[in-house]
């Protein structure tokens, strides 16, 4: 048995499964879903059983976040809303552990996810959710991916869906998947920080079933990732694992996961969870900062009013989970720091080089990854796994202004260029064979 349990152990208040709430009624602070009573699941037996599931064609065994169910708040039959999500690859990047100055690195791809990003993961959870509370209408605020995903696991639940974005912030990729799935799309005038704003008060009048990650039911979902993970390693764990941040939901939940892997016997050890955000939208980075040089009870988070930065997906001045995303660090004695949009751009670039690709915000984690490393924060030696968080065309716009040296920094400076360190230009040629091997010669 499950309850939705208030994060803030002064308060611990404990909410049924069913009721439709997203913070705690008591205190207001923010929501986990939790098992309630004695477990004696057993980590050779739930091995097993997780690894036999893979060869099924139960839809529910297909997937990569339902194959871990025993870990998920539903009892017995539920019908789940899947697009057979997860499953992702984890790749060995060696020109990226390169770059970095590592003997190696993986990236964990949860772009490879069916609307192209990690959103799916969660998704999937919170609109079965929605499916078992009868509702009608779902919702969320987003960046993008988060829209393309509500709208693709809503159609297939044949929900209602509505969707707010901030005008002019949101690729056009991800505004075609939501429109394409049908999801009704609304331009905010505002950043995110707005339009999650406006749904949460949405969200408190009227009937409808709100999915940012503010919603526990999401973080379930994206836990069974780190599940995932581990099996991938034959039950081991790296040493560290490094996420975008934005909302801090992803983060939240790789710390829940592994924590609950760990309390299971299911591994040895938690991964240092860091957590990498874009220097112009970097609230949570000043937020750590400051919290080692102050006492808990002087400490506040501070919101950032204007972020800024092209890794669109991050630009996100106050985070809903940080709380969750602190304890993550904290409990596994992380991370937290900025990178420039240069570092961006080139880890990009890199990152592609590797054959993987992945859109901007991903970017931030090679970015940092490379800073700690350098700063002696992660050893040369150690095991290192990033986690990719969205698909390469995502965001074709920046991809072909980087390799054009067309891409420029952010609104506030719009006349600094940034580099094309690695660009690869496209060459106009002559429609002769001889022109052609001419270009070619060149080629290292
Ligand atoms: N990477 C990508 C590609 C994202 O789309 C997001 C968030 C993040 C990283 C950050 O993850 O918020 O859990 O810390 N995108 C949200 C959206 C906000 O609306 O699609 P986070």
């Amino acid at each position: 048995m499950f309850v939705q349990r208030c994060i803030n152990v002064a308060c611990g208040s404990e909410f049924d499964l069913d009721e439709r709430i997203y913070v705690c009624s008591r205190c207001g602070d923010l929501l986990d879903v939790e098992p309630v009573g004695i477990d004696d699941r057993d980590a050779e037996s739930l091995r097993a059983v997780w690894r036999e599931r893979r060869l099924s064609n139960d839809a529910r065994d297909r997937s990569g976040v339902w194959r871990f169910r025993e870990f998920l708040p539903f009892a017995g039959e539920v019908e789940v809303v899947s697009l057979g999500e997860g499953n992702t690859p984890l790749y060995d990047a060696p020109r990226c552990a390169d770059y970095c100055g590592l003997t190696s690195l993986k990236l964990k791809h949860q772009g490879n996810n069916p609307t192209g990003s990690f959103k799916d993961t969660g998704m999937t959870v919170a609109v079965t959710q929605a499916r078992k509370l009868d509702m009608r209408l779902v919702a969320c605020a987003s960046t993008g991916n988060t829209a393309a995903s509500l709208a693709a696991y809503a159609a297939r639940a044949r929900m209602q869906c509505a969707i707010l974005v901030p005008d002019g912030h949101v690729s056009e990729a991800k505004l075609a998947q939501a429109l394409d799935y049908g999801a009704t799309v609304l331009e905010i005038e505002g950043n995110f920080d707005t339009c999650m704003r406006v749904v949460q008060e949405l969200a408190e009048q009227s009937s409808l079933y709100l999915v940012n990650s503010i919603n526990p039911f999401r973080i379930e979902g994206q836990k069974t990732v780190a599940f995932e993970l581990a099996e991938q390693l034959d039950w081991s764990v790296p040493d560290h694992l490094v996420v975008p941040g934005g909302n801090l939901g992803n983060s939240s939940a790789f710390g829940k996961g592994f924590r609950e892997l760990l309390s299971h016997g299911l591994t040895r050890k938690q991964p240092r969870i860091s957590v990498i955000q874009a220097e112009g939208a970097a609230p949570f980075v000043r937020f750590v900062r400051a919290s080692r040089d102050l006492d808990e009870s002087s400490l506040e988070f501070v919101n950032e009013k204007d972020p800024l930065t092209l890794a669109s997906a991050i630009k996100i001045g106050a985070p809903v989970s940080w709380k969750k995303a602190w304890r993550a660090v904290r409990e596994t004695d992380g991370n937290v720091i900025a990178v420039s949009e240069q570092e961006i751009a080139d880890a990009k670039a890199m990152i592609g080089r590797d054959g993987i690709g992945c859109e901007p915000a991903s970017a931030t984690t090679l970015a940092g990854i490379r800073k700690l490393v350098r700063d002696g924060f992660i050893k040369k030696e150690e095991t290192v796994v990033a986690v990719l968080t969205g698909h390469l065309l995502k965001d074709t716009d920046y991809v072909i202004k980087y390799h054009s040296q067309t891409l420029t920094a952010p609104e506030d400076d719009p006349e600094t260029p940034i580099r094309g360190t690695f660009a690869n230009s496209i060459v106009r040629v002559a429609a002769r064979p001889c022109a052609i091997e001419s270009v070619l010669k060149n080629l290292a």
